[in-house]
């Protein structure tokens, strides 16, 4: 059974996060954060100096996982999303 799994791309020193996703039974233990904390660490080991992403607006708990992570809101996407849903971009400097 696969638990959870985080999707991202690398080109020159930018990062861009598709996709993390824990399974239902599994949320709210952590798993997350460690997925995108194990992420991090491995962005800055390849030199990163900015990390990408989208998030739907209404998506509290992805939005706040992002915030925990230090990621900051830095332009939106309107109807991003196949329900024209908004997307907000995030994006993360690492030093
Ligand atoms: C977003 C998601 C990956 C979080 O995974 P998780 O393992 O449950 O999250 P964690 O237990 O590591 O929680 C880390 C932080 O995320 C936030 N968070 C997680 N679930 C939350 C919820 N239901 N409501 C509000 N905040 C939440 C909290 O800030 C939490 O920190 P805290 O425990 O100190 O409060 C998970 O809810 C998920 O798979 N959602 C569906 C897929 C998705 O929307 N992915 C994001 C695409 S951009």
């Amino acid at each position: 059974m696969l638990a959870g799994y985080i999707i991202f791309w690398i080109l020159k020193n930018e990062a861009h996060i598709a996709n993390v996703a824990i399974h239902p039974d599994f949320r709210k233990r952590g798993y997350g954060e460690y997925l995108l904390r194990w992420a991090i660490e491995r962005f800055r080991k390849k030199g990163v100096a900015t990390i990408t992403l989208e998030v739907n607006e209404k998506n509290n708990a992805a939005r706040n996982l992002y915030d925990k992570m230090g990621f900051k809101i830095v332009g939106k996407k309107a109807k991003y999303y196949e329900n024209n849903d908004d997307a907000l971009m995030l994006a993360r400097f690492l030093e």
